[in-house]
């Protein structure tokens, strides 16, 4: 724990900063939406221990990753080593990203031959959340498909210790809060439509994650400013940031105090 640094509880198990650190960057340089497109170089072994390195340092202890990363739940597991323990690790299920295709899939056996794959990969015997990656059918995943209560299975075995949704749409995310430990949602200044989803978790006294707080780097709002207004809204857990820049790691996490 950083003085520095604020901590909130997530979805009743350990205390995590309000600043997260998103993954995408460590393994995926194609089909990604960020102002330079797929025309990034992904990190080296060596940049990413330092970053890695460097939000610890500061305090962070929070991180975002996926299947649907391409090669960062594996950079990860070989890359954090004895930093696993210091670390809260999020993952997903149901989005498979191959040949720069996406495919979801929401089946018992998918959902449980990913957590385990997942498990492998990144080299732990946890994962201390596990968020179902939806697509934009996400209210038809919880109603049609039994991918919740699979996961609920594996969190009562102790490979996951929480569970909830990615989600897209106001509707699912309202019926998300009510089924599971934690939602994810895109909010930004240009994008406020899932504040219901927010405003809600706040009053069941849910875990609220925020992607896209800087709507992948295309907002000319100034960021420092996003992270206060966004840490500061009631309800909300932590913000899971994307960034490979050490410069600008260290000028979001300096925006909380840190
Ligand atoms: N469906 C889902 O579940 C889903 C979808 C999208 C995202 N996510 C999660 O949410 C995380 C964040 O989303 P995101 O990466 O799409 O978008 P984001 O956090 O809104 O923006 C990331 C972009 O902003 C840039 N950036 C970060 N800090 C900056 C600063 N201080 N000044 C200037 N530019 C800055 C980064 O570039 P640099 O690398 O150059 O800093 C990066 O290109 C992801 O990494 C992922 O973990 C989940």
């Amino acid at each position: 724990m950083d003085k520095n640094m604020i901590y909130r509880n997530f979805a009743n198990i350990k205390d995590v900063s309000v600043l997260g650190l998103g993954t995408v960057k460590f393994g995926r340089n194609q089909g990604v939406k960020y102002p330079n497109g797929n025309g990034f170089e992904l990190p080296s072994d060596q940049q990413i221990e330092e970053i890695l390195d460097l939000i610890l340092g500061q305090g962070v202890n929070l991180i975002d990753t996926a299947p649907a990363y391409g090669s960062s739940e594996i950079r990860l597991g070989q890359l954090m080593q004895q930093r696993r323990d210091d670390l809260f690790i999020v993952s997903k299920t149901g989005e498979e990203f191959e040949d720069g295709k996406s495919e979801y899939i929401f089946t018992k056996e998918h959902t449980e031959f990913s957590i385990h794959r997942s498990l492998k990969r990144l080299k732990t015997d946890r994962l201390d959340s596990v968020l179902v990656h939806c697509n934009r059918q996400d209210l038809d995943i919880i109603n049609n498909t039994d991918v919740l209560e699979t996961l609920s299975r594996l969190k009562e075995k102790g490979d996951i210790l929480s569970y909830g949704m990615s989600t897209n749409t106001v509707e699912a995310g309202l019926k998300a809060v009510d089924l599971t430990d934690i939602i994810m949602v895109a909010y930004n200044p240009s994008y406020t439509e899932q504040l219901p989803v927010i405003e809600y978790a706040n009053k069941k006294g849910k875990s609220i994650i925020i992607k896209k707080a800087f709507d992948s780097g295309h907002l000319t709002d100034n960021y420092s400013q996003i992270i206060e207004s966004v840490v500061n809204l009631n309800g909300v857990t932590s913000i899971i940031f994307g960034s490979i820049n050490p410069k600008n790691i260290l000028a979001n996490i300096a925006a909380i105090g840190g």
